[in-house]
């Protein structure tokens, strides 16, 4: 019989053991499991620990500070926060692929990772919080033949060239499960009960091309999308509630004009561990309320849609 506890010291030994005196570098993106693997990492390492949080521009509203605050004021775990939104925006223009999107962002992530590596005297390890899901899902879909479905930007989508060797303490750990060891570890509970965001953020949820104005646009949606799902009490009974910015435009009437903007498609679902969902079933008044705001208050969008797709045959997100 298995306690978190008893994992979390197991861990810490085979972390200590694994490590020696090398330094780790742990890149933070902002997620539950990223804070739980770095939190457990500096228990057992101590200052041999250093978190890079890479602020690739594609993070949702305030959620850079929140990350930054939790770490430096929280933990006191050195933290060095690198604003790289120029170099993945730019390297993103013209891209309208799903798989070079994150393949993309997962090479300039472990670039990033390298030259702050050696900025620090050079790091042996990386850790990253990757989770057996990610594992799984990276490499087949279950019950049907072996093929990617997506380059999980933590697992596929890194490069074989890396010269560092990685510290996945998670790997064997299901989505609550790292939640029961964040708590357990002194995580505050707003912070362990948040929803996943995967790691190449708003990219895949701006199908085709992305720039930093359509992430703006999609920050302002998803804000109060999340804030009317949080004020009506419903945050904790859903796995992941998100916008989509499509790059489709329709045409609306504003006032007495005619408007001519993008679409938003607003996702959510339950589910247990990423690996099936069931959409949510919103009441008509929350939908409509939530559609008003988002063409009210955010510049850019006209159309507001309700994504109905289950996984399977959906995936949870659009790319
Ligand atoms: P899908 O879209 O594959 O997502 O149904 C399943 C779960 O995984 C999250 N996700 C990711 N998490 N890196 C991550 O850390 C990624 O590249 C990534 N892609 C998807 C997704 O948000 C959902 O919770």
């Amino acid at each position: 019989d298995w306690t978190m506890a008893e994992f979390r010291k197991t861990k810490i030994d085979e972390i200590r053991e694994q490590v020696g005196d090398k330094r780790v570098i742990c890149g933070l993106s902002g997620g539950v499991d990223s804070a739980v693997a770095a939190v457990l990492i500096h228990e057992a390492i101590g200052d041999q620990l250093t978190c890079v949080f890479v602020d690739h521009g594609l993070m949702r509203m305030g959620e850079a500070e929140q990350v930054v605050s939790l770490f430096r004021g929280h933990y006191n775990i050195p933290l060095v926060h690198v604003d790289a939104s120029t170099l993945f925006l730019k390297g993103l223009e013209g891209e309208t692929d799903p798989e070079k999107k994150r393949k993309f962002i997962g090479k300039t992530f472990i670039d990033v990772f390298e030259d702050e590596a050696k900025k620090i005297g050079g790091a042996e390890f990386l850790a990253q919080g990757t989770l057996y899901p990610d594992v799984i899902e990276s490499v087949s879909f279950t019950g049907g033949p072996s093929v990617t479905i997506k380059s999980h930007h933590n697992v596929g989508g890194l490069p074989e060239r890396m010269d560092m060797k990685l510290v996945e303490p998670l790997r064997e750990l299901f989505k609550d499960e790292v939640r029961e060891l964040g708590r357990e570890l002194g995580l505050p509970d707003v912070f362990v009960g948040r929803h996943p965001f995967p790691g190449p953020g708003l990219a895949i949820r701006i199908p085709g091309e992305v720039s930093r104005e359509r992430c703006d646009i999609l920050r302002k949606a998803d804000a109060i999308y999340l804030e009317e799902i949080r004020n009506a009490g419903l945050y904790d009974a859903i796995w992941q509630a998100f916008a989509v910015l499509l790059p489709v435009k329709t045409v609306g009437v504003m006032g007495d004009g005619r408007t001519y903007d993008s679409v938003c498609g607003l996702r959510a679902v339950t589910s247990t561990d990423g690996m099936t969902a069931d959409i949510y079933p919103f009441d008509a008044a929350f939908l409509s309320r939530v559609a008003t705001r988002i063409i009210n208050e955010v510049k850019g969008i006209n159309r507001v849609v309700y994504d109905y797709t289950s996984k399977p045959p959906g995936t949870i997100e659009w790319e």
